[in-house]
C-alpha cells in the first residue's frame, strides 16, 4: 500500500492506474477504521481494480460544539488494516492541502440536506460535500463506496453527484451490526459499559417500528412508540421519522421508505435507519 500524503504524488499513482486501463474505486473515511469501513473496502475490492482509502477528519463538517477534537484518531492501526485488507492508496492530506489558505468555497445541497441531521447539525452536510467533492476531483474514481448507516449522507452525496454531474458511480454499503444489533460507528468508542448496553433500544425501536408499519398499523403510533422506548431506555431522542428514502421528504404510497433515527445517550449521538419494505400503507 502506498501512503500519501501530497496531491502531487496522488496524481502520479493514479495516472498509472489509468494508463493500465483500470478502474478506481475510492472509499472516504474519517479514520478510526472498524469492520463497517472494511466491508466498504471489501465491496470496492470486488467493483474496481484499484482501491483508494482517504483518512481525513473534515473540521468543516463538525459544528462548534462537536467533537472534532475528540474524534479517535488512529492512523498506525488504521493503515495496517487497510494493508491487510489490499488497499492500494491509502490518501491522508493534510488540512492545508484540503483547505489551503484562502479556501473560500462552500458546496451546499439543499432540500435533502435540510431536513433531519442537517436540522440538527446546521452546517454539516455542507462540510460533507464540500470535503468529498474535493475528494471526487482529487481522485477522480470511477465508483465511490459510503456506508448505509448515515443514509441521509448518502443521499445528500447522490445528489449532489447528479446536479454537478459528477462522472462517479456511488455505492451505498448495507450498515455493518454488532451481535446484538448496534450499527458499528467510531463513535460507540465513546459509549461507557452502561450506555452500550442501553444502546441496543436504538436499532431494536426502529425493528418494532418498522414492524409495525409493515403489519399495516399507524405509522405515527409506530413513531411514537419508538420514541418512547428510546426515552425509557435513557436516550434523549433528536428524532424517529418515516421519509421518503430519496429525498427524506414525506413517506407517500408506491415510493421507497426508509426509517430513521438519531439520539442521544450521554454525551454520545448516535444515528441509525433501516429500510421499511412494505410501503403501500393501503
Ligand atoms: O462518513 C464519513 O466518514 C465522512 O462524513 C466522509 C464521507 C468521509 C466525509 O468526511
Amino acid at each position: 500500500m502506498q501512503t500519501i500524503r501530497r496531491l502531487e504524488d496522488l496524481r502520479e499513482a493514479l495516472a498509472a492506474f489509468r494508463s493500465a486501463g483500470e478502474r478506481v474505486a475510492l472509499v472516504p473515511t474519517m479514520g478510526a477504521l472498524h469492520d463497517g469501513h472494511m466491508a466498504l473496502v471489501e465491496a470496492a475490492k470486488r467493483a474496481a481494480d484499484r482501491v483508494v482509502v482517504s483518512i481525513f477528519v473534515n473540521p468543516r463538517q463538525f459544528g462548534p460544539n462537536e467533537d472534532f477534537d475528540q474524534y479517535p484518531r488512529k492512523e498506525a492501526a488504521d493503515s495496517r488494516l487497510l494493508t491487510n485488507a489490499g488497499t492500494d492508496i491509502l490518501w491522508l492530506p493534510p488540512v492545508d492541502v484540503m483547505y489551503p489558505q484562502g479556501f473560500a468555497t462552500n458546496v451546499s445541497v439543499t432540500g435533502v440536506s435540510e431536513v433531519l441531521d442537517g436540522a440538527h447539525r446546521p452546517g454539516h452536510f455542507d462540510g460533507v460535500a464540500t470535503v468529498v467533492s474535493k475528494l471526487f476531483n482529487q481522485v477522480r474514481p470511477d465508483i465511490a463506496l459510503f456506508g448505509e448507516k448515515d443514509w441521509q449522507q448518502l443521499a445528500v452525496i447522490r445528489r449532489m453527484t447528479a446536479d454537478l454531474n459528477i462522472d462517479v458511480e456511488i455505492q451505498g454499503v448495507v450498515t455493518q451490526r454488532e451481535d446484538d444489533g448496534l450499527a458499528l460507528s467510531s463513535r460507540n468508542a465513546y459509549l461507557m459499559p452502561d450506555e452500550r448496553a442501553r444502546a441496543v433500544a436504538l436499532p431494536r425501536a426502529l425493528g418494532a417500528a418498522e414492524r409495525a408499519i409493515v403489519e399495516g398499523g399507524d405509522p405515527e403510533a409506530a413513531l411514537a412508540q419508538a420514541r418512547d422506548s428510546l426515552t425509557a431506555a435513557g436516550f434523549d431522542v433528536d428524532y424517529v421519522v418515516l421519509a421518503d428514502a430519496e429525498t427524506l421528504g414525506s413517506a407517500e404510497p408506491g415510493r421507497p421508505w426508509r426509517l430513521l433515527a438519531a439520539a442521544r445517550i450521554g454525551s454520545t449521538r448516535l444515528i441509525d435507519n433501516i429500510p421499511v419494505t412494505t410501503q403501500d400503507p393501503g
